[in-house]
């Protein structure tokens, strides 16, 4: 493995202390973007989903690539069959972040792009992460603001992860065959309810945050009215149904399988992001 490493969705949430993890590995980068921006020292690339003009540019000279669907995209065939098709015609070894949980059914969009990368007859690792724990600075923001965390989770629990430990675990995919063909869900060291969670960021940050179990309807009201787009209220509304069902709870040593390193605690997270969720 002497090429370089395409990282799509290079300033993102996983994105960016991916190319970090992997330039402290040693390894040279192409950070994706739209703007093409060079990313922490990392050399830019302009890489845009259904634009496949852009796709020559971004693969050149690279031996492996990250590949994401971006927040905010509900259509992961459409944007990611292309992606997976594109590299594997050039021989690329793709690290696939998909989610928790879609192996559940496989007419799930997200399990058929998985199934389509096994079969795509190219190296590859999947990492099926669970909810992340960078949510709460990034999503829920404005929740912590007001003081109220207002999700349909009724009291089911998550084991959320840092956004750290994905990047931690793509980068360790990347750089050794050992995982491939092998899929890895990804979680941290315990699953909290969010009533749990809202105590424990009222605690680092000093301020009182309550947890509020929202129904459906009006969870989608909430995000529709913060100017989230209907299909994606729909379907931010529609993946608390496995939370509340209790399948998120789940907590596996898959982090430390692949990096060496057990995953960071809530806690953690919280302290490390106090600026952010406090700010
Ligand atoms: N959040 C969770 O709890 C959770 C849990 C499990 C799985 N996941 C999965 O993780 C995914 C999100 O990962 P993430 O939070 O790391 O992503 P993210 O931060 O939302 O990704 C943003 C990155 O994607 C790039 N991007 C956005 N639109 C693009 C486009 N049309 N073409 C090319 N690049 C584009 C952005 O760069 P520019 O804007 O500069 O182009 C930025 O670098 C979700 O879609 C979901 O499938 C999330």
């Amino acid at each position: 493995m002497s090429g370089k490493i395409l990282v799509l969705g290079s300033t993102g949430t996983v994105g960016r202390p991916l190319v970090k993890a992997l330039r402290e590995k040693g390894e040279t980068v192409k950070a994706a973007s739209r703007s093409g921006g060079p990313v922490d020292g990392a050399e830019g690339v302009i890489f845009e989903f259904g634009k496949l003009e852009t796709f020559d540019a971004a693969f050149d000279g690279v031996d492996r690539a990250f590949v994401l669907l971006p927040g905010g995209y509900t259509d992961p065939k459409g944007l990611l069959l292309p992606v997976i098709e594109a590299a594997a015609a050039r021989g690329i070894k793709l690290v696939l972040q998909s989610a928790m949980g879609v192996d559940a059914d496989d007419s799930i969009p997200y399990r058929q792009v998985e199934l389509a990368l096994e079969g795509a007859g190219t190296p590859y690792v999947i990492l099926r992460p669970n909810w992340f724990a960078d949510n709460f600075h990034r999503i829920w923001k404005a929740a912590i603001d007001h003081g109220e965390i207002a999700v349909p989770a009724a009291d089911g629990r998550t084991s959320f992860i840092d956004a750290r430990d994905i990047a931690e675990s793509a980068a360790a995919a990347l750089t050794t065959s050992l995982f491939d063909g092998q899929i890895f869900t990804l979680t941290g060291p315990e699953a909290l309810s969010y009533a749990q969670a809202a105590a424990l960021l009222s605690d680092v940050i000093g301020r009182p945050i309550a947890y509020r179990a929202v129904d459906d309807e009006t969870f989608i009201a909430m995000l529709t009215g913060a100017g989230l787009g209907a299909d994606y209220a729909g379907f931010i509304a529609s993946i608390f149904h496995p939370v509340r069902e209790g399948w998120t709870a789940a907590v596996t040593a898959d982090v430390e399988t692949l990096t060496g390193t057990p995953p960071r605690a809530l806690r953690t997270y919280a302290e490390d992001h106090v600026g952010k969720l406090a700010g």
